[in-house]
């Protein structure tokens, strides 16, 4: 298996071009099923995940063409309608396919995804915004089997899901009659997704507002234009935390630092002053690291997906952080792997006690999931020693040219086979 070497303690300097984001190129790639055209989607990562999506599409037909983060994709020869488990078992996002598959043929099945490394994840809030739009939903077999011509209805999501938001409006792009969705997630993501439907014609009112109306066209496909992915706000700030860890000065580009504020915020309420020009952002190191309190919830809120990141930054800080992970159960699973690494911190419930200031020593630590695995690169950066990260594949889902970025910053990381 391969793993990543790292050694540290290691300055960083120079800049680093952010991709495009993972989390908004999947939805994207999904709404190709609503298109009547061939549709061309720039900046794409090229990342396993989207390998993965690719995979599925072409498994069920359609034409998948991916070169130099430019995908062409034609939905047109689309003729079966099961997403196996096979393939949904390697990425929970291919659930993205449900609203899509079941708004265009009338029927589909998609294998359940099941739990994941952190939490249960469950798609109860997908089925039933289905259900409510007229499907008829069975589970049998570990596959959603579901059926029926959808209506445009109001629905109310008890809690906000950010796949679960983008799987009913690319549902409700198609169904018959007014959809309003109230509860919505307002992540950049999702905004893309609405508008990228807005421009292929779709009536869309209220985007990035907790509360959307989408007039379906009865299962009318739509005219896509050209689509260019938001850059990827979780890469930037991993890239940002990098930096501030071994507190060095670098600077991201092709980043969007209106996607970043919270990170940002957090960032300079430790200590390190960012500047901001267009779409670059430029960390300077702090004259002291100071502790903070995070909570995790939904956008604009602070990331879940950058909780890990903050947490090995916070090991840094004079003084104690209390970090509270409130969207996932599980989401803690690196601390005992930087515990190993002679990190001191507690965990009680969804609440962690990060105690900062101790030295960090490197170690051979284990990837769990995706952002938790690049905390541990942040951790052997600012270890003393060589540092082996297992189990990479779960970088590989999400990071683009991970160790090439890290070495153009100076970082001594080396991909290796055991
Ligand atoms: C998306 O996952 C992201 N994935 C995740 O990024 C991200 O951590 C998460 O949103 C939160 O921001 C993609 O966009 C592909 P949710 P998603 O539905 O949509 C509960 C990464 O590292 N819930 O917004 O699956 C759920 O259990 C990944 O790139 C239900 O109870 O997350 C959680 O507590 C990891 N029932 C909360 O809602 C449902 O039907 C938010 O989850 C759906 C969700």
């Amino acid at each position: 298996m391969t793993y990543l070497e790292i050694e540290g303690v290691n300055y960083l300097s120079g800049n680093i071009e952010i991709s495009g984001a993972k989390n908004a190129a999947l939805p994207l790639i999904v709404s190709s099923i609503l298109a009547k055209n061939e549709v061309k989607i720039s900046n794409v990562p090229n990342v396993a995940d989207i390998k993965t999506l690719f995979n599925l599409l072409q498994n069920l037909g359609a034409y998948c063409e991916f070169k130099n983060n430019n995908a062409i994709i034609n939905t047109k020869t689309l003729k079966k309608t099961i997403a196996k488990y096979d393939i949904v078992r390697k990425m929970r996002a291919s659930i993205l396919a449900l609203g899509p598959l079941l708004a265009r043929f009338g029927n589909c099945e998609v294998s359940l995804p099941g739990g994941c490394a952190i939490g249960q994840r469950p798609i109860d809030l997908h089925l039933l915004a289905l259900e409510k739009m007229g499907a008829n939903i069975q589970i049998k077999q570990g596959y959603v089997v579901a059926s029926g011509n959808l209506k445009g209805s109001e629905i109310i999501f008890d809690k906000i899901t950010v796949t679960g938001s983008e799987n009913i409006i690319m549902a409700a792009a198609l169904a018959k009659g007014k959809t309003r969705l109230i509860n919505v997630a307002k992540e950049p993501e999702v905004i893309q997704l609405c508008e990228v439907l807005k421009d292929s014609g779709l009536e869309i009112n209220g985007i990035g507002t907790d509360e959307i109306e989408i007039i379906g066209t009865d299962r009318e496909l739509l005219e896509f234009k050209d689509i260019q992915v938001i850059p990827d706000r979780i890469e930037a700030g991993t890239y940002l935390c990098a930096g501030a860890i071994v507190n060095s000065q670098i600077s991201i580009s092709k980043s969007n630092p209106s996607h970043l504020s919270s990170v940002l915020s957090k960032l300079d309420q430790m200590g390190f002053k960012t500047l901001i020009e267009k779409d670059v952002i430029t960390l300077l190191p702090a004259k002291q690291i100071y502790p903070i309190e995070i909570l995790t919830s939904e956008y604009p809120g602070f990331p879940t997906d950058m909780q890990a990141q903050f947490m090995t930054l916070a090991l840094k800080a004079n003084g104690t952080s209390i970090i509270d992970e409130r969207l996932f159960e599980n989401r803690f699973m690196h601390v005992s792997e930087l515990l190993r690494m002679g990190a001191d911190i507690k965990l009680n419930g969804h609440i962690a006690t990060v105690v900062g200031g101790k030295e960090l020593n490197a170690a051979d630590v284990m990837a769990t999931d995706l952002r938790a695995s690049s905390a541990l690169i942040l951790a052997a950066l600012a270890a003393k020693g060589t540092s082996r990260v297992h189990r990479i594949y779960h970088l590989d889902r999400g990071y683009e040219n991970l160790e090439e970025k890290f070495k153009s910053l100076g970082a001594k990381i080396t991909r290796l086979e055991e």
